[in-house]
């Protein structure tokens, strides 16, 4: 509650109000009154908006148009990424990256921390930390990493020219006791005058300071601190300050987001055509207009490797943070706070929050201080673990894609609470250790220390194990099922197709690929659909049309299957290169012929049909794979409509 403040709610009776007011609300819910529940404001004018919608994901579209649709993040930023409180040094920086290359553990950012800086916020390298900032950023860009580095909205007052010229200019928050600019105590770099970004006039003048990193080659921001920095609400000593907007009252909780606006608004202006990378602290509803989030601090300060509870919390943090229209997001992956002593001790714990963490959009490993928690400090077991949980992520990025899509278009969050996807089912209102990841794919981490099993609640519909593809369970009913340390329980519903692609470094190691759908028909008489999207990842060209769309439908008759590669749309983008489609369907009941629009397709083993698939682009083949269970198919992606149809 002291980092973000999103006055949104939803009802079970089907309306939600968003309560357009920036000083402290309270939102009282059963702690006044059993039969009312009441919100207030100490200031500011009482605004709401009362959203009726037939469910949650209509209140949720109809509060996206009020307050902003979420921007797309870079496909990198969906990668995994690597942080440490004092990683802020060239040396530490290659060693990670190379640590990571090496042990061929999928990642695609590694994050600067504030020390990376010389002053606060002067976005200078700090001397002695960096040698050749520029060299190391073109380095770890060769070695496919994207640098994003932290900054605080804060001038440091050991920082004499900056902290001059800010306060000569009247960048810096006043006190009202003394209209001379506010002292701010910060946990580093000393007394420091906050930034007043409600004042227009700071926008550029922060612009061309956050430009300087931006030139020597980093990807993005990580911004911290926005509250600013306050962790303690009895401190109202520092409601003395006062905001070109208004007193502090008023504008602590939209603080973090005008500064997230000057952010993101002057990276745009400057780096035209770039998607901006901005990961945030502080937010207000309407972020998502601006950046991205991270839910903080947390973790077990006191005895690291008791930190269970804290991770399970997390999830519902995550899923409340979605369901507020911050679809692109994280926890800190292991905790962030305490020491970790013996590493073998953590090892559990590790691993089943790198698990977790894989589904959160932004997985990103951090911890406080020079505490390392990179994925092969842990053991042997860990990082084989750990290296698995990784690459199922890079496996799933088609799928993940199409979801930021769809989350950008609608707000939806790609992390989704049960309800959300079944909101008649009352059972999922009491899931908060489970979630949907997307709509298809029903994620339930293990977040009990020893845990080798997990009890999970399937909804309505046929539920197949994705860890054993061949065993399916039928919902409205909770289950214990199997979660050994390298297992993730997780289901596919029954007609779901999921798009993927070959594990890879990082995410655009290489620029096209073999796509594979995975297809899990639905029951005899139904079709399931998936339409892929697809960009080029880094531009704003998705704001201009440029993307495409492959739909793929899959039909299920009492012959076998139809597959339908449908129309795909979009012109303006074309991919890269050419590439081949590949269709795994789960089957029990193996087809005997396949036909292509009409003309029987040649069968094959599954040796053959693999066989240069990133290289040649002729032929199409088939492939029923008995012991298996699976029907394999190769078809070259020329872009154009076909039905391929798997007779028994
Ligand atoms: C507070 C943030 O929450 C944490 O993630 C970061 O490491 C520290 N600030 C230092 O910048």
């Amino acid at each position: 509650p002291l980092y973000k403040s999103i006055p949104f709610f939803m009802s079970s009776y089907r309306y939600g109000i968003f309560l357009d007011n920036t000083y402290k609300t309270e939102f009282k819910f059963g702690t006044e009154s059993r039969d009312y529940y009441s919100f207030e404001a100490p200031g500011g004018e009482m605004i709401y908006y009362f959203i009726f919608g037939k469910d949650y994901k209509e209140i949720m579209k109809q509060y996206v148009d009020l307050t902003g649709k979420p921007i797309m993040p870079p496909k990198w930023a969906l990668g995994f990424a690597q942080c440490r409180g004092l990683l802020t040094s060239e040396k530490l920086s290659y060693e990670i990256a190379e640590g990571y290359r090496k042990r061929g553990i999928p990642c695609d950012v590694i994050y600067q921390d504030i020390g990376w800086t010389q002053y606060l916020q002067d976005f200078e390298w700090r001397k002695g930390n960096y040698e050749n900032p520029k060299k190391m950023l073109v380095d770890l860009k060769d070695m496919g990493f994207k640098v994003v580095v932290s900054q605080d909205p804060v001038i440091s007052q050991a920082n004499k020219r900056q902290w001059e010229e800010a306060d000569r200019l009247g960048y810096l928050v006043k006190d009202s006791t003394d209209g001379k600019s506010y002292d701010m105590p910060w946990p580093w770099g000393g007394n420091c005058g906050v930034v007043d970004f409600t004042l227009p006039a700071v926008a550029d003048w922060w612009g061309t300071y956050q430009q300087k990193p931006i030139d020597d080659g980093i990807a993005g921001f990580w911004t911290d601190m926005g509250e600013p920095a306050w962790s303690n609400e009895e401190q109202t000593e520092r409601l003395v300050m006062k905001h070109h907007l208004g007193m502090h009252d008023e504008i602590h909780n939209v603080y973090g987001l005008t500064w997230d606006k000057v952010v993101k608004e002057q990276f745009e202006k400057r780096n035209p055509d770039r998607r901006v990378f901005q990961m945030t602290r502080a937010a207000f509803a309407g972020l998502q207009r601006y950046t991205f989030g991270w839910t903080g601090d947390c973790g077990n300060g006191d005895d690291v490797t008791q930190g269970w509870g804290q991770m399970a919390n997390q999830i519902p943090v995550l899923l409340s943070a979605g369901l507020g229209i911050i679809p692109f997001t994280t926890c800190d992956i292991t905790g962030y706070c305490g020491d970790i002593e013996d590493y073998p001790a953590m090892a559990e714990l590790y691993t089943r929050w790198i698990q977790m963490g894989a589904f959160n959009p932004l997985s990103r490993i951090h911890h406080e201080g020079n505490v390392a928690v990179e994925p092969w400090l842990f053991g042997e077991e860990s990082e084989k673990n750990a290296k698995t949980a990784i690459e199922l992520k890079y496996r799933l990025l088609p799928y993940i894609y199409t979801y930021a899509r769809e989350a950008h278009e609608t707000g939806l969050p790609l992390m989704r609470p049960m309800f959300l996807e079944y909101p008649a089912d009352m059972e999922t209102f009491s899931t908060d250790a489970q979630f949907m990841f997307g709509s298809e794919l029903l994620v339930a981490p293990v977040v009990k220390k020893g845990a080798r099993n997990k009890n999970v609640y399937l909804p309505e519909g046929t539920w197949i194990d994705y860890n054993n593809k061949h065993t399916a369970y039928s919902g409205e009913q909770w289950m214990t099922v199997d979660a050994p340390l390298n297992t993730i329980p997780m289901f596919v519903k029954q007609g779901s197709i999921i798009p993927q692609m070959p594990v890879m470094n990082y995410t655009d190691e290489k620029l096209v690929y073999p796509v594979t759908f995975e297809i899990f028909p639905a029951a005899a008489g139904s079709e399931t659909t998936f339409s892929l999207y697809e960009d080029a990842g880094t531009d704003l060209g998705y704001l201009r049309g440029e993307f495409m769309r492959t739909p793929i439908t899959c039909q299920t008759t009492d012959k076998g299957y139809t597959l339908k590669v449908g129309t795909r749309t979009g012109e303006k983008y074309s991919l890269p290169g050419q590439r081949n489609l590949m269709f795994c369907i789960y089957t029990e009941q193996m087809p005997k012929t396949a036909l292509l629009d009409g003309q029987k397709i040649k069968k094959t083993n599954v040796g053959k049909l693999e066989e240069n698939r990133e290289t040649e682009f002729t032929i199409t083949a088939w492939c029923p794979d008995k012991k298996q269970e699976t029907c394999l198919l190769r078809l070259p992606d020329d872009g154009k409509e076909h039905i391929i149809e798997f007779i028994y």
